[in-house]
């Protein structure tokens, strides 16, 4: 398939700095009237216009390379055309019908369940968002265990909702609605480049999966037998993390021997995005519960869903229940989309793609002094900056410079990381070899101008 056409020509293309004068009018208003949480218009100011495929354009006519893919959600693209198509004749017909069985509710489980391990064999739809596809998992693994612990990763981000906040790591989230969940308890991630074990990829036994087996051996580790693992096969927010290749069936195994319910936490890794449907895919490894949210909405419908094992399908009928409890336009988007994603190659496409761009980024971080670590699999990729490599002192202030210096050249990015110092790359799935090169290059750019201000 090519994707060339599914892009606007001509990206990037710079006509005014942004923000321009248009730009600068939205923000203005945005700050006046809206929350001051919003946060994404803040780190990339700019009001947008359109989007087609992996570009952007702002109310000043300026056009960008979109390394950022709406946080991961558009992976088929934007205003993808195939499942516009599909959004447009859905939205004629029906939009909202709570849980009862519509034709396209039946076309998504039909077209997902033929993706996803046949192990896999329920589905439920939430709320629209990705932290209600992790309140539902916890909730059918406390349901099912009636245990109330939960043990989730250093590094982790499963969404804001108070349940779905309780599992997610970062201090500056949590701190100022503490206290969260209770028996929520947190254990290394396999962060190799900053490993708390002091081991290096070569020298290593997978230390923080042992840790894991003693946190829930040891009667007197403080850790009640939990109902549930969450895990990220591979970690997003916590900047890009990809673990080495044992670490996941490893956690298996574990929930294996100490009868805990595994979660994969698909939202950000899933549909394509790595180079398999599912990162989960990359080891042999079937989670009990897999959740879904961002691109199963094909071009940015809100939905969300848990896959799991029939065993854990005890719950009662309203035991977690909304009145979007799934979403019937979503529906026939997500069904689109996922059949595009097929039929274009789409994780192929990603693997090798992020292969090429992988590489590039590798003679990167062995040129450049301030890029301490660059990592990831298919087209989920991080940069992590570093004031001295050998100290390895995270720089989120250059991380952060480079965002906006890639903003005023044309290149959307995202900021993640446990000290905010990764840059990330999500990028629609259609992006072009050619976008691929014009957004390195441009991201080869700003590292060098922001290098000069260390
Ligand atoms: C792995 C993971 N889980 C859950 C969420 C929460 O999703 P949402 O922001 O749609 O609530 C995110 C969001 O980035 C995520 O990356």
């Amino acid at each position: 398939m090519d994707f060339r056409d599914l892009s606007f020509p001509g990206a990037p293309s710079i006509k005014t700095p942004p923000p321009g004068p248009k730009s600068q009018q939205y923000l203005a208003y945005q700050s006046a009237h809206e929350g001051s949480t919003v946060s994404y218009s803040k780190g990339m100011p700019m009001a947008i216009r359109r989007a087609k495929g992996s570009t952007v354009e702002d109310v000043d006519g300026n056009l960008y390379v979109d390394f950022f893919g709406g946080a991961g959600v558009m992976n088929v693209g934007h205003s993808n055309p195939t499942v516009v198509q599909a959004v447009m004749k859905q939205i004629g017909e029906l939009t909202h019908a709570l849980d009862f069985p519509t034709p396209s509710r039946k076309l998504l489980i039909e077209t997902l369940s033929a993706l996803l391990p046949k192990q896999l064999s329920r589905l439920s739809f939430g709320g629209p968002t990705g932290s209600d596809a992790v309140e539902s998992a916890v909730k059918l693994a406390k349901y099912n265990t009636k245990r109330q612990t939960i043990v989730a990763f250093e590094g982790s981000y499963h969404g804001m909702t108070t349940g779905a906040l309780s599992l997610t790591s970062g201090r500056h989230f949590r701190e100022p609605f503490l206290p969260l969940a209770p028996e929520v308890h947190f254990v290394p991630y396999a962060y190799c480049y900053r490993c708390p074990f002091n081991k290096t990829p070569d020298k290593c036994d997978l230390e923080c999966a042992q840790y894991l087996d003693h946190v829930l051996e040891d009667p007197h580790s403080g850790v009640g037998k939990p109902a549930a693992i969450i895990v990220e096969p591979i970690q997003g927010e916590g900047g890009s993390i990809v673990p080495p290749a044992q670490f996941l069936p490893k956690v298996r195994q574990i929930c294996d021997r100490h009868e805990v319910v595994m979660i994969a936490d698909e939202v950000q890794a899933g549909f394509g995005r790595t180079g398999k449907m599912f990162a989960f895919e990359h080891t042999d490894t079937i989670p009990d519960v897999v959740t879904m949210s961002k691109a199963l909405g094909g071009i940015g419908l809100p939905i969300s869903g848990i896959a799991y094992r029939e065993k854990l399908n005890t719950w009662p009928a309203g035991q977690h229940i909304g009145t979007f409890r799934g979403n019937v336009v979503a529906y026939a988007a997500g069904a689109a989309a996922l059949d595009f994603m097929v039929r274009g190659n789409l994780a192929d496409h990603a693997l090798t793609l992020g292969e090429r761009m992988l590489s590039s980024l590798k003679e990167l971080e062995r040129a450049s002094r301030i890029v301490g670590d660059v990592r990831g699999k298919g087209l989920m990729l991080g940069i992590e900056f570093v004031k001295d490599k050998t100290t390895k002192e995270p720089w989120p202030e250059g991380a952060r410079g480079v965002r906006s210096a890639c903003h005023r050249r044309g290149l959307l990015i995202e900021i993640g990381g446990h000290y905010n110092n990764v840059a990330r790359f999500l990028p629609p799935l259609v992006l072009t070899d050619e976008l691929a090169q014009k957004g390195l290059t441009i991201f080869m750019e700003s590292v060098q101008e922001v290098d000069r201000q260390l």
